[in-house]
This record gives C-alpha cells, sequence and structure tokens, in this order.
C-alpha cells in the first residue's frame, strides 16, 4: 500500500470515537489520513499511537498536525483546501515552505520534492480523492446538471431528497455510469488500493449504488459531509462538518497534537512486537485486503494487545471479517452507532469486546 498517498481524508463515520473514549485512554489506529485522530483529540484527552504500513500517509499525517501546531485555524484550513474544491494556489507552496522547518529531516526531503502536489489544497492529494474529483467534475455532469446537484444539496428536507433523486438521478445513465466507473478494473487502477478489492469476488458498482441511495434518500444531506464532498469535493463551512474541521476544536486539537505518536508498520507486526497494552484498537477496514487465516492472525494480536475492558473497532467496506474467536460483538452499540452513521458505503462495522 506504499508508493503513492491513496487518502487524504478518512472516509469513516467519527462518532463512535466520541462514544468510547475516556481521559487518559489509549488508543491505537490506523492513520490513513489522520482525520479521525484529529477529531478524537476534540473529544478528549487521550494518547494516540498512530500507525499505517504506508509511510507516505504517515508523513501527510506530520504535515497536518504541523500545519495545526504553526498556522492559525484559517491558514491552515486554506492550506488543507477545506472549503474550496481542488485550485491550484501557489501561495500554498508558500506556506509548506514555512512549514517545513519543524518536520523531520526525511520529511522536508519528501515534500520539497512533492511541493506541487500540495498546490490544490491538502485535503485532495490522495489517489482516492482525486478519483472522486474526476467523479464530479467529469462524470456526474454527464447525467446531472449543477442546478440539480445544487438543488440537492441545497434541500432542507429528507422528502425533497427523495424527489430529486427518483424524478432526476437514478435513471439508466447515472446508473450505468455510476457502474463502470466504480467498476473493479477502473476503482483499482485509479480510486483505491487493488488490495482492498481483491477478496471480494462482486462488482462493488452493484453495492456501492444501493448502499448510496442511503446517503440520497436517508440522511439529511446537511450532516452528510462524506456525500457532500463526493459530490462537490469540498466540505461546505456553513454544514456539518468533520470534527477537526470546526473553528471551536482547533485550538483544543492544536494544544493535545503532542499526544500522537506516529508508526510506519504493518498492524500485525506492530502488535506482535509491541509490550503496550490499549484501550481501543480501531483497525479500519485493514482485513478487507486480508484473508481469512491472516485476518485471524491479526484479530489474535489485537486480544493479546487490548487491555480487559478494552474495544477492538472494525469499519469493513466489502469483506466481512469477523473476530470469533477472542471477540464478542456489542450488537446494542454497533447497531445503533451503524443506524446512524453516515458513511453509508460500508457494509459492515462493528465494536467488539473481549470475551
Ligand atoms: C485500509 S485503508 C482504508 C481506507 C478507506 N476506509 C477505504 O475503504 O478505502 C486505510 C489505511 O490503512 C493502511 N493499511 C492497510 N493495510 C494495513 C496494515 N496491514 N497495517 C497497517 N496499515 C495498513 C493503508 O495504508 C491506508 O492508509
Amino acid at each position: 500500500m506504499s508508493g503513492t498517498i491513496n487518502y487524504s481524508l478518512c472516509w469513516e463515520d467519527q462518532d463512535i470515537l466520541k462514544i468510547l473514549h475516556q481521559e487518559g485512554h489509549e488508543i491505537l489506529i490506523i492513520g490513513s489520513a489522520g482525520c479521525l485522530s484529529l477529531s478524537s483529540l476534540a473529544f478528549q484527552d487521550v494518547r494516540l499511537h498512530i500507525i499505517d504500513i504506508n509511510e507516505l500517509q504517515i508523513k501527510l499525517i506530520r504535515l497536518k498536525v504541523c500545519a495545526f501546531n504553526n498556522l492559525n485555524y484559517d491558514d491552515c484550513m486554506y492550506f488543507f483546501g477545506t472549503f474550496t474544491p481542488p485550485k491550484k494556489s501557489i501561495e500554498r507552496v508558500d506556506i509548506l515552505l514555512y512549514l517545513l522547518q519543524y518536520l523531520p529531516k526525511d520529511d522536508q526531503i519528501f515534500w520539497k520534492l512533492n511541493k506541487k502536489t500540495i498546490t490544490k489544497g491538502l485535503i485532495h492529494i490522495g489517489k482516492w480523492e482525486r478519483y472522486i474529483r474526476t467523479w464530479n467534475k467529469y462524470f456526474l455532469p454527464l447525467v446531472l446538471s449543477k442546478n440539480t446537484i445544487a438543488d440537492f444539496i441545497n434541500s432542507n428536507k429528507i422528502e425533497d431528497q427523495i424527489s430529486i433523486y427518483k424524478s432526476k438521478i437514478d435513471k439508466f445513465h447515472y446508473r450505468l455510469i455510476f457502474k463502470t466507473f466504480t467498476s473493479k478494473i477502473i476503482q483499482s487502477r485509479f480510486g483505491r488500493h487493488p488490495d482492498l478489492l481483491k477478496h471480494f469476488k462482486d462488482s462493488p458498482g452493484d453495492i456501492w449504488h444501493d448502499r448510496l441511495e442511503k446517503a440520497w434518500c436517508g440522511i439529511p444531506i446537511i450532516k452528510n459531509y462524506f456525500f457532500r464532498y463526493i459530490l462537490e469535493s469540498h466540505y461546505r463551512e456553513s454544514m456539518t462538518l468533520p470534527d477537526w474541521a470546526i473553528r471551536e476544536n482547533y485550538d483544543i486539537i492544536s494544544k493535545r497534537t503532542s499526544n500522537l505518536s506516529f508508526h510506519t508498520n504493518s498492524l500485525t507486526e506492530y502488535l506482535f512486537n509491541t509490550s503496550k497494552n490499549f484501550d481501543m484498537i480501531y483497525i479500519s477496514n485493514v482485513t478487507d485486503t486480508l484473508n481469512q487465516r491472516d485476518s485471524d492472525i491479526l484479530f489474535k494480536q489485537c486480544a493479546a494487545s487490548l487491555k480487559k475492558e478494552g474495544k477492538l473497532v472494525i469499519w469493513n467496506n466489502l469483506v466481512e471479517r469477523k473476530p470469533i474467536k477472542s471477540f464478542l460483538l456489542m450488537e446494542e452499540l454497533s447497531n445503533i452507532i451503524s443506524k446512524s452513521r453516515i458513511a453509508s458505503y460500508y457494509g459492515y462495522f462493528g465494536v467488539y469486546q473481549l470475551k
């Protein structure tokens, strides 16, 4: 999963972190683009051990953290491109050059060599986010007018969303283009890492078309920042935001960034070598990429590294992997979170406690 920045945003709901964390907790979390880690600093004073197999994801998160530490809110959000679609601005390079002095030598070299990548905004540079941009800039307009998308995003009632979706969107052409664009071949080449799709034998396009119906028709769009990003490649400041992007959270997140530590490694190997015990382990959808045997090895390591009351949290997208040997699903909590989550493209979510 190395060699390229695959994600510049996290695509998983943050609510479960808000519910589970208590002051002083030790958390192990997959890095990805760092959104969940940054947001969780706004919720509680926890210690977060951020791990990712891809060194570039860790470099990206370190740069985000550096921006939180050394810029004010407006400059940081500008540098990230949070509230604007990807559009080149050379001033972002000036900000990057200013931030470099606070980064480790290796990161300085990497970002100097790749400074052009950040001109459109740091949250837009991932392979996945560029794929989404291609979707909403070139493919979505083939089937929907800009006005229809604007009307949808400005809908005040869920009934309006349903009516727009049924009457103007979910037609033959939309389905055809959506399913082609999200097919395995196109996605693995341009969107997600092929490892995330290799254990899934069906068509992701069919499944995602059905799952996204919830985003079109079941969740108020004002709340659904993930889906708004899928439609217009930026967040709107006037609508619901992930916690890391909220102005009122900025100072508290900046103050707590010393609670973060970074590790480049595979999760299984890291757990095998650590003597630490955690209150929570968030494994994202890493087991989408693993076969059942390797997933079981990882789950066993997680069980060995959790405190007695610790929890394991899994989001899986296309492949279901259950840690049944050592864990019990916390059914009620998992159902509540599943029902209210806005990341409706995830098929499987579970919070597990030790048996
Ligand atoms: C699994 S991806 C999933 C991202 C997104 N939720 C999705 O569905 O496309 C999240 C992060 O996990 C990292 N990753 C994948 N396998 C890993 C492993 N075995 N150990 C540590 N990190 C891993 C990737 O580099 C990536 O940054």
